[in-house]
């Protein structure tokens, strides 16, 4: 065996319809070669995300038929509400219906326009919903991660030396530090207990909230679990002193929730529960439901129980680092090593004939979905790169492509949903792609909205 069988075996079948070649090169023209746009029935293997793509338990199952839909105070709360104190450890728990809501509140209810805040990397919409406040978001990932393709535990990491400046530097105006965990941008890579400690005490010391993004904090434990505490203990108890160390967190409970759906807010500040409260009520609904259904906080519940077990995280862990290293094997370059949730491949070196401006990363997506309907996502220039104004070099127009960062493509695993066969699959996808790789061909965008263009845009083939 190379990991562990799969600790559950199928009971409620979804079949995975097969479309032949030509039909997915009819479909990926008909959705502008845009991945978003493709109908999931046209899928094989569907890598887009990880998040509320996960299969329920049957004790999952079970619990919907116990939901209480009841406006206010349903008892499908009072399960949810026990269930996430157990889980974090904390006193005040104000239901969401996802992470970016959570972002949004805690955005309003702590800082003001101009406040700058410091993380070992901001997840996209955690920025979004800050930088639409005013704050000043600075990512300070740790040194380590950014030779990408160099293997080294807790790649999640703040650089310690950097917040230390940052908080100097920034005296006036600074008001917060976030940790992701796992860092999802930076390839999903955990950052160690000593370094979380490290990072709340600094910015306890200067005075400053300390935030935790919890959505995979149980994946991030299992890698304190086992490279830093040695398997000793709980991990149930890492996650709870992780969560200890922060002022205020929130979770998308879409991911290691085991859910399709939810979030959560958790603190010990009353007072800060009751601002957070208010705003939930505005924009959320009650306080006892947040935008959730009975039947959502019942699977949540049980989720929150079920993601702490040893045998699912071993599991889940195994699976990821399997594909990675089939991968690797392969000789495909990726981030090393492999992270909690997904594999990051480095398509600007794997399709280096294809320049930064027509997008390499979109092009191995494209050349995944039409040799195996395997759907991937973009995280480079067609991500985070924007157009530039249109400008005059040598009289002639050139639009020009900034391109911030490294053109990864991710493959996201949803929880409890594929087997090994499934990933061996992929491996042969790949394996076909590399055979000629010099026939993908790059993109132009034709259509862009103003923001976050990469679910909407519309693309050409070279
Ligand atoms: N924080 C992190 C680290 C995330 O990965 C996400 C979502 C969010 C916050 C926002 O949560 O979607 O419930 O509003 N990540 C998804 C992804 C979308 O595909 O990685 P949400």
């Amino acid at each position: 065996m190379s990991y562990p069988f799969e600790p559950y075996k199928i009971k409620v079948l979804e079949s995975i319809k097969t479309l032949d070649k030509t039909g997915r090169i009819k479909a990926l023209r008909e959705a502008d070669f845009n991945l978003f746009k493709i109908p999931s029935e046209k899928v094989t293997i569907d890598f887009l995300t990880d998040s509320g793509t996960s299969a329920l338990s049957q004790e999952q199952w079970s619990q919907i038929m116990l939901g209480d839909e009841s406006y206010a105070s349903a008892k499908s709360w009072e399960r949810f509400e026990a269930s996430v104190k157990s889980f974090t450890g904390k006193k005040e728990v104000i239901p969401v219906h996802q992470g970016r809501a959570a972002e949004k509140i805690i955005a309003e209810a702590l800082f003001q326009k101009g406040d700058a805040a410091f993380s070992n990397g901001f997840f996209d919409t955690t920025r979004a919903n800050f930088e639409h406040r005013g704050v000043v978001c600075i990512d300070a990932p740790s040194e380590k991660s950014l030779d990408i393709l160099k293997p080294k535990l807790f790649k999640g990491d703040i650089d310690i030396k950097k917040l230390r400046q940052l908080i100097s530097h920034h005296k006036e105006n600074a008001k917060m530090v976030l940790m992701t965990l796992t860092n999802n941008t930076g390839g999903g890579q955990p950052a160690s207990f000593k370094n979380v400690e490290f990072a709340s005490k600094l910015a306890k010391k200067a005075n400053l909230k300390f935030i935790i993004d919890a959505c995979r904090i149980a994946e991030n434990a299992y890698f304190i679990w086992l490279n830093e505490q040695k398997r000793k203990g709980d991990i149930g108890n890492v996650i709870r002193n992780l969560f200890s160390l922060s002022d205020v967190a929130f979770m998308s409970t879409k991911k290691d929730g085991l859910a399709n759906s939810g979030g959560f807010m958790v603190t010990n500040d009353r007072s800060l529960a009751a601002k957070l409260r208010e705003l939930t009520v505005l924009y959320e609904g009650y306080v006892t439901y947040g935008g959730m259904t009975g039947r959502d906080m019942e699977t949540i519940a049980q989720g929150l129980k079920e993601v702490v077990s040893p045998v699912y995280l071993q599991h889940r862990i195994n699976q990821v680092s399997y594909l990675h290293n089939e991968l690797a094997k392969l000789g495909i370059p990726l981030i090393h090593p492999s992270g909690g949730h997904a594999v990051y491949i480095d398509a600007g070196k794997l399709f280096s004939h294809v320049l930064k401006d027509n997008f390499p990363g979109q092009a191995l997506v494209a050349a995944l979905y039409q040799e195996g309907g395997i759907r991937s996502v973009e995280i480079g220039s067609l991500m985070y790169g924007k157009t530039s104004k249109t400008e005059f070099l040598g009289g002639l127009k050139h639009r020009q492509e900034t391109t911030p960062r490294p053109e990864l493509v991710r493959l996201a695993i949803p929880r409890r949903t594929y087997t090994q066969s499934h990933l061996d699959y992929v491996v042969e996808v790949f394996k076909k792609i590399l055979r000629n790789k010099k026939q993908y061909k790059g993109f132009k965008i034709i259509w862009q909205p103003s923001t976050l263009r990469h679910f909407t845009c519309k693309l050409k083939p070279l």
